[in-house]
């Protein structure tokens, strides 16, 4: 047995997949809304990725991750069943609060719709009665509907073409909920920063308690290197410490926003450099293999 290995698998679609790793020290110390951040090999840059679940009794903890540049897809590529991430720390963050809200909303669109659940399960186990809205694109990307289930009292499907449960955002889905429920004390949105602004934007009228879950860019994770500062209310937070959840209502999206595209020109190089890499390597095994065969 190594450190960190993967225990098991899953993939949800093209782009997402779970990934569930031995640590019990962390699987014993995790709390909802913590993250880890991951370094897959020495030479590997640090990612965040939130503690989507854990199980205490197997000492595991799930990973949910949407490949999305060089770091993401070159895991999609490598982590199998069996190999190990070279790093793994954790659990960070401040735990999400988890309040005792009679009655709440838990929203998760895209890569939030993992990080959501152990909210969702959180609030459920403090006797909250807990409605789920989750968004997809379509319905072959749905995943985890069992799990909210089992956990929420009442769940909102929303996907971009219709295919299941309510056609549009995840923002119709929260107006459905508030028209049923007019007593929801809070509502927790957890997915693109452009999402999680429409749920702000949709339950400042009604002014219920909203909170969100950032996800600027980090480093260190510990406070020290600054990248993920952001603006709440007229305050300079790190979200790595004194987040990654924050009240909605008081958030600057556009400044997250802003800041999440900084590097967007090198994270594209380092992608077309991996893929590069891994064409080359293809074609060079294709030859010898075609060597070998004549
Ligand atoms: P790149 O091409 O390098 O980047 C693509 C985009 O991802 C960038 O434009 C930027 O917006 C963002 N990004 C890049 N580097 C970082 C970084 N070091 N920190 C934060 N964002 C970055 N993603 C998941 O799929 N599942 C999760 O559970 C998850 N949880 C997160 C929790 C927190 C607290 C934070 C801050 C982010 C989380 N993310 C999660 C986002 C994830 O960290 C980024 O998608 C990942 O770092 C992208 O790396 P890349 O090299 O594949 O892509
Ligand atoms: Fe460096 Fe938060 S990630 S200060
Ligand atoms: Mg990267």
């Amino acid at each position: 047995m190594t450190n960190f290995e993967i225990v098991s698998r899953e993939d949800f679609s093209d782009v997402t997949y779970l990934l569930e790793i031995r640590h019990p020290m962390m699987a014993k110390a995790a709390k909802p809304g913590q993250f880890v951040i991951v370094m897959l090999n020495e030479q590997g840059e640090r990612i965040p990725l939130t503690i989507a679940d854990f199980d205490r009794e197997k000492g595991t903890i799930t990973l949910v991750i949407q490949a999305v540049g060089k770091t993401t897809r070159q895991m999609q590529h490598e982590c199998l069943v069996g190999t190990s991430l070279y790093a793994l720390v954790g659990p960070m963050g401040v735990p999400s609060p988890i309040s005792h809200a009679k009655k709440v909303l838990c929203v998760g669109g895209g890569l939030g719709v993992a990080p959501i659940f152990p909210q969702a399960r959180g609030h459920k186990e403090n006797g909250a009665y807990v409605i789920g809205v989750v968004g997809f694109r379509n319905k072959d990307l749905v995943f985890w509907d069992e799990k909210f289930r089992a956990c929420c009292d009442e769940l909102i499907i929303c996907t971009d073409d219709g295919s299941l449960g309510i056609k549009g955002l995840v923002t119709a889905g929260i107006l459905q909920a508030i028209e049923k429920h007019p007593d929801i004390d809070e509502v927790v949105a957890i997915g693109p920063p452009i999402m999680m602004k429409g749920c702000a934007d949709t339950t400042r009228p009604f002014k219920i308690k909203t909170m969100v879950s950032l996800n600027p860019l980090m480093v260190d994770g510990t406070g020290m290197c600054g990248g993920c500062r952001v603006k709440i209310g007229d305050q300079v937070k790190f979200a790595c410490v004194d987040g990654p959840d924050f009240d909605g209502h008081q958030v600057d999206f556009d400044d997250l926003m802003l800041r999440l595209r900084r590097y967007t020109k090198k994270e594209r190089k380092a992608l077309d450099h991996w893929e590069n890499k891994c064409r080359l390597k293809k074609d060079v095994e294709v030859s010898i293999e075609s060597a070998n065969l004549g």
